[in-house]
């Protein structure tokens, strides 16, 4: 108001550089109180000592002590954009999930795109695999598609990912590489691990180095589950597939682009989105049945292998289109919490293990990266649908209770602060028989590490395999333990010859080792 205008500080600090104005209003501290100088602390005479009585410093500095959160532990660097989900056609006969009834309907999303294993600071164009995270926020709750921009996975069961994260990341010792995978403590994991030969072939290719964020695939990679209204299941895979199709860097040009602008990606997607061209992906289905589960050569609860196209064709449901950036990159890119388990009526997960592990690991790190068990109350990951629950208290909790009720059954009057369970519309888990004995067990259906990675490897043009072939030469050539690049190659001669000769060739390997003992080539050959 005009009798609280300040004029600037009058004092002995002198005159403001930038008084407050009308066009600039009066700043306060956190506690509101109106700041009369920002610039100099309050000092016991000119060239005094600083009071500790000056709570406008105080204030100043312990906030600032505290603006850092924990990075991801994993998929630190990555960057975020809010737009809209457009379903092309009502999919009632498949789920019930709300999203897909209604031909045409518009719903919000949020979608973050990461690397994988580098630092928050690392450049974006390592060679790595990129995340594809979509947070939709439906009328039914906030289903949250995590995936990555390749449709496999390096392990099969939840148990091995804080091995396989700790190799892929700084060695202890040293504290580097930051952002590369061409060292021994990855590839000596990978070499022990054949299950990850399909990815690794991937990771090699030029999937590993997108030109943009905005022309590359997405995938959910786990086979999830459909459920219709009727109750009927249906098995889904899920992909993203980009509007403006599919482009790469070649490895030459990544090393100089994280030389020349680390921020080549999150640039690239701001100034797209700022200019109006804004990026599009559209959203592929592929569903298939117990019958088609059981028939097909791979077990499709495996997250190394995925389901040829030409096998089930992936159907196009909708696409999503990202046309605003954030107001805040620490509020939303930063805070924005997805998980595997928020899912809504008509989802469901499978027993994938990976997926299970996963269901329970990413609230358990949030809980921890977003300071306690609140984080829902933050706009990013808030729903955008009615909440009524009774969970109460902690640490910045700002959606308490309402009212006099907070448990259940209770015999208070009704109302929007009494909410009661649904059977008819509440989540239902789809129903399963489950037996067996308790066992640490890997399915001996998902033994065949090597067939996939093969078919990934035939299906490249020749210019795509002499740069899968490059790439391993570059990566295995950083690795200081001669047994770890050998071993590499006895994987490589049970997914093509050619490629393992190359490869060997380009190490200077001087013997061709002998072939990795191979499991069982498919689930055909398993004992009868
Ligand atoms: C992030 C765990 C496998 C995609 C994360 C985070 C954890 C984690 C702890 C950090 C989350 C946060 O701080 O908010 C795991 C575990 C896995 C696993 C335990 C296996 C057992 C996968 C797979 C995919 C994936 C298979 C892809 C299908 C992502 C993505 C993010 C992420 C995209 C970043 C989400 C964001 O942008 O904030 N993961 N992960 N993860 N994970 Fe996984």
């Amino acid at each position: 108001t005009e009798s609280f205008k300040y004029t600037g500080n009058k004092g002995k600090g002198g005159e403001l550089h930038q008084p407050a104005s009308d066009t600039h209003p009066i700043m306060t501290i956190a506690q509101g109180c109106p700041v009369s100088d920002d610039q100099n602390s309050l000092k016991a005479g000119a060239s005094g000592p600083t009071l500790m009585e000056d709570h406008v410093l105080r204030e100043k500095l312990f906030h600032f002590d505290h603006e850092r959160i924990p990075e991801r532990v994993v998929h630190a660097r990555g960057y975020g954009a809010h737009g809209y989900f457009e379903t092309y056609e009502a999919l009632n006969e498949l789920t019930c999930a709300d999203i897909f009834q209604r031909k045409g309907e518009k719903t919000p999303v949020f979608a973050r795109f990461s690397t994988v294993a580098g630092n928050k600071g690392s450049p974006d164009l390592a060679r790595d695999v990129r995340g594809f995270a979509v947070k939709f926020y439906t009328q039914e709750g906030n289903w949250d598609l995590v995936g990555n921009n390749i449709p496999v996975f390096f392990i099969q069961d939840a148990m091995k990912f804080p091995d396989l994260v700790h190799s892929a990341k700084a060695e202890p010792d040293r504290g580097f590489p930051q952002a590369q995978t061409a060292h021994d403590n990855f590839w000596d994991f990978i070499s022990l691990t054949p299950e990850s030969m399909h990815m690794v072939m991937w990771a090699m290719s030029d999937r590993a180095i997108p030109r943009s964020l905005r022309f590359m695939e997405g995938f959910g990679v786990h086979t999830f589950k459909f459920i219709s209204a009727k109750g009927n299941e249906k098995f889904v895979k899920f992909h993203w597939k980009p509007k403006g199709g599919m482009q790469s860097v070649v490895w030459n040009e990544a090393v100089k682009l994280n030389g020349a602008d680390p921020d080549f990606h999150r640039r690239d997607m701001w100034q797209a989105i700022g200019e109006g061209d804004y990026p599009e992906w559209e959203l592929g289905v592929q569903v298939f049945d117990q019958k088609f589960a059981d028939d097909f050569e791979f077990d499709v609860f495996d997250a190394t292998k995925l389901i040829p196209e030409e096998q089930v064709p992936v159907k196009i449901v909708g696409r999503m289109v990202l046309d605003r950036v954030v107001d805040n990159f620490f509020a939303e890119t930063e805070q924005v919490a997805f998980c595997t388990q928020n899912i809504v009526p008509g989802l469901d997960f499978t027993p994938d293990p990976l997926l299970q592990g996963r269901n329970f690991s990413y609230l358990d790190t949030q809980i921890k990266r977003l300071g306690g068990p609140n984080f829902t109350h933050i706009p990013v990951n808030a729903p955008k649908c009615p909440m009524r629950h009774f969970q109460q208290d902690g640490h910045m909790a700002m959606q308490n209770p309402k009212g006099r009720v907070n448990y259940e059954p209770n015999s208070w009057e009704g109302g929007e602060h009494n909410p009661r369970a649904c059977p008819a519309h509440g989540y239902q888990s789809s129903s399963e028989q489950v037996s067996g004995d308790k066992l640490r067990y890997r399915s001996e259906t998902f033994a065949d590490h090597y067939s996939q990675a093969r078919q990934f490897y035939i299906s490249q043009t020749d210019i795509e395999q002499g740069h899968i072939q490059n790439a391993l030469v570059f990566e295995l050539s950083k690795v200081e333990h001669l047994a770890i690049r050998e071993r590499m190659v006895s994987h490589l001669l049970n997914i093509d010859e050619t490629l393992a000769k190359k490869v060997a060739d380009g190490l200077g390997l001087e013997n061709m080792p002998q072939a990795a003992e191979a499991a069982m080539k498919t689930r055909d050959d398993l004992p009868v």
